[in-house]
């Protein structure tokens, strides 16, 4: 039988090896110049172990496995805003998973988004990112998908698109334009751990996939690279190396610290699907790409918002309303909604402490210095209460149970508890001037900012469509011209 390659979790025995793998990696540059005193069977063994572990740090099995579902056999379906497309089976299955590609036809559809039978695939699979892997890391992420994972013999549920999205031909403009096939280039003038860490953030680990704002046609915009991006009902924050809108106070142990555990105290947590991403990837990433990945990402070039005055996690102190709250009437006895400060002290101060200072091992995170709280974008407070925090880590579990009336959620909050609960947070413990709104939680709760985009992206597809006719045109008239008049 073939070993089982869990999505999370299950590697882990694996790391001392997957670490001497990626020392050898590193060291050698090409594995093929250390395995050559090896026989072939363990060269090809090690081979598909360092294919597991590029596997683990692009998150292969995130979009892959669908919730409860077998590693890899697709079928999670993915939310985009032209409608629900699936993922598909990439097991060694012949029938239905990837078994009959060859070499070439894996590389062709994982770095330039085009599947076997020719047809394009959509950027949900991010091959946009993946287009800078090297030869040698398609090859072992080919012989892991072979020989490292067990067959599903089971069809992943078909994407049907409307139209004119269905159109998967309309891709070809829109890869003309956004596709970036040129091979990864290390930068001489700087160190190894920085090239490695770059080609880790802008390959593997795709930050950009959800860090940098995305444009009209759904392309991330180059120049506004790690500024800050919607995804789904969260947002990804500004990570540039900008001191008071990005990251540029955090040190590299903070941010190395913030990948492997998705806690940085007094600074930041992961929720969402940075959490995911956390639990899934990166805590796997070995101590030496972390550091890369961290060098490379502190010195992506800032970009400043001006309205930002401080950085995030530097806003808000330790406070309470209770003296006010238990006066002359205790708690709970007015008519008509509850206030802020009700609301902090009944859900949410049992864990977060009546000031706000969470719990003293950090377990609970305080809620001043707290960079959800210090946003001018009050997305992720409104995104935490209602969905909560749930991320297994080596360190363990950090749950936080969510508000939105969901069967595991500890309360439902309607969205005007939730303005009037934001906004006594953001007064106590965050950034003056920043305010939720009614029309704001309504919708994180629906999924985030989708509805308008689905015009823009349809818009979108409409102008790539256009493109690849004009393109056709010009190659048409082209062939015509130089066509020898008779
Ligand atoms: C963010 C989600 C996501 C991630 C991460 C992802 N994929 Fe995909 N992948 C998809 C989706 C969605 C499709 C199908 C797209 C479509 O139907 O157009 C797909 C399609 C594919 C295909 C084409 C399958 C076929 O039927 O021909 C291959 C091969 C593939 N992915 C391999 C990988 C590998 C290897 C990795 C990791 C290096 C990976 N994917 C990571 C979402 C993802
Ligand atoms: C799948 C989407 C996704 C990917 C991929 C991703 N992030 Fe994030 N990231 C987010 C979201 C969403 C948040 C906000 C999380 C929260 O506040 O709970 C975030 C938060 C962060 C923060 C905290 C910033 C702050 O001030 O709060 C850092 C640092 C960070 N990400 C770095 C990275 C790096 C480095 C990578 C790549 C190695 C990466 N992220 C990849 C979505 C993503
Ligand atoms: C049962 C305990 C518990 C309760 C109740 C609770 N929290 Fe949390 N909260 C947590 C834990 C645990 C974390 C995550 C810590 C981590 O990620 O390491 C968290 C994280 C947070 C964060 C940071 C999230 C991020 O994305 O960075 C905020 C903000 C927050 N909680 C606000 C609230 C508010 C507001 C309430 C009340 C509506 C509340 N919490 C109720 C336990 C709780």
């Amino acid at each position: 039988m073939r070993s089982q390659a869990k999505p999370s979790g299950a590697d882990v025995s694996n790391l001392p090896c997957l670490i001497g793998c990626l020392i050898i990696a590193v060291a050698g540059g090409s594995w093929a110049g250390a395995a050559h005193a090896e026989d072939a069977a363990s060269a090809s063994a090690e081979l598909t172990l360092r294919g597991a572990y590029l596997a683990k740090a692009a998150d292969c099995g995130a979009c892959h496995t669908a919730p409860h579902g077998k590693p890899f056999a697709g079928g999670l379906a993915i939310s985009s805003p032209v409608g629900t497309i699936y993922s598909t089976n990439i097991t060694p299955s012949a029938g239905y998973g990837i078994g009959r590609h060859t070499e070439a036809q894996f590389a062709r559809a994982v770095r330039r988004g085009i599947r076997a039978d020719g047809a394009n695939l959509y950027p949900a699979m991010p091959y946009t990112s993946y287009s800078i892997f090297t030869d040698a890391d398609v090859q072992a992420l080919y012989a892991y998908f072979m020989h490292g994972t067990a067959a599903v013999d089971a069809p992943a549920p078909r994407t049907e698109l409307p139209f004119p999205m269905n159109l998967r031909v309309s891709m070809i403009g829109w890869n003309l334009l956004f596709l970036d096939t040129t091979p990864f280039q290390p930068d001489p003038r700087q160190s190894q751990l920085w090239n490695r860490g770059r080609y880790l953030v802008t390959g593997a680990a795709h930050c950009s996939a959800c860090h940098t704002p995305r444009g009209f046609l759904m392309q991330e915009k180059a120049n506004r690279a790690f500024s800050g991006g919607q995804v789904g009902p969260w947002y990804a924050p500004n990570i540039t190396s900008d001191v008071n809108s990005g990251i540029g106070s955090w040190s590299q142990d903070e941010l190395v610290q913030y990948l492997r555990t998705g806690d940085a105290h007094h600074k930041a947590q992961a929720a969402g699907s940075m959490g995911e991403a956390v639990a899934h990837s990166f805590q796997y990433f070995t101590d030496a790409d972390l550091e890369a990945v961290a060098t490379y990402v502190r010195t992506v070039p800032a970009i400043h918002d001006p309205s930002d005055p401080r950085s995030r996690f530097s806003f808000g102190t330790a406070s309470s309303d209770l003296g006010v709250l238990r006066g002359k009437y205790g708690v709970g006895t007015q008519k008509g909604d509850p206030t802020g400060a009700e609301l902090f002290q009944g859900n949410c101060a049992s864990c977060h402490a009546p000031l706000g200072q969470g719990s003293k091992d950090g377990y609970y995170p305080s809620l001043f210095s707290n960079s959800v709280l210090g946003s001018s974008n009050p997305n992720n407070l409104i995104a935490v209460i209602l969905n909560g925090v749930d991320r297994t880590t080596r360190l363990g579990q950090a749950y936080m149970p969510g508000f939105a009336g969901g069967p595991n959620d500890l309360a439902a909050l309607s969205d005007n508890e939730i303005v009037l609960l934001g906004n006594y947070l953001l007064e106590h413990y965050g950034r003056p001037g920043v305010a939720v709104t009614a029309r704001q939680v309504a919708e994180v709760r629906r999924g985030g900012p989708s509805s308008s985009l689905v015009t823009l992206a349809r818009a979108g597809v409409v102008a790539a469509m256009a493109l690849v006719l004009i393109v056709l045109f010009l190659v048409v008239r082209r062939i015509k011209r130089s066509k020898p008049v008779s």
